[in-house]
């Protein structure tokens, strides 16, 4: 299966995300905690910012803003990768 390779910056992690499969989980997996709540993409607490690389939305209306779009926030409770990834959030933990 495909996988992509994501980095989060501030901590110096690196987890795998397969094809198809929410950041967030990816991350669990690989013992790395993303702040979360809802996990359906409205609370907005797994916020990061994607600095490097492309990812996706898995629902139509993730609680962004357009501006933040583009500034390249996402939810990664509801986003993929499409690409290696470098992300920053100040919110990561080793489980
Ligand atoms: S956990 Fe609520 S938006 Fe991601």
């Amino acid at each position: 299966m495909r996988s992509y390779s994501v980095l989060l910056v501030k901590q110096g992690w690196r987890f795998q995300v397969n094809h198809g499969q929410s950041i967030l989980i990816a991350a669990q997996e690989a013992g790395i905690r993303i702040n979360s709540s809802c996990r359906n993409g409205s609370c907005r607490t797994c916020y990061c910012q994607l600095q490097v690389g492309q990812a996706r939305h898995l629902i139509d209306w993730p609680s962004l803003s357009r501006e933040e779009k583009e500034e390249g926030y996402i939810l990664p409770c509801v986003a993929t990768a499409e690409s290696d990834l470098e992300l920053v959030t100040d919110y990561a933990f080793k489980i």
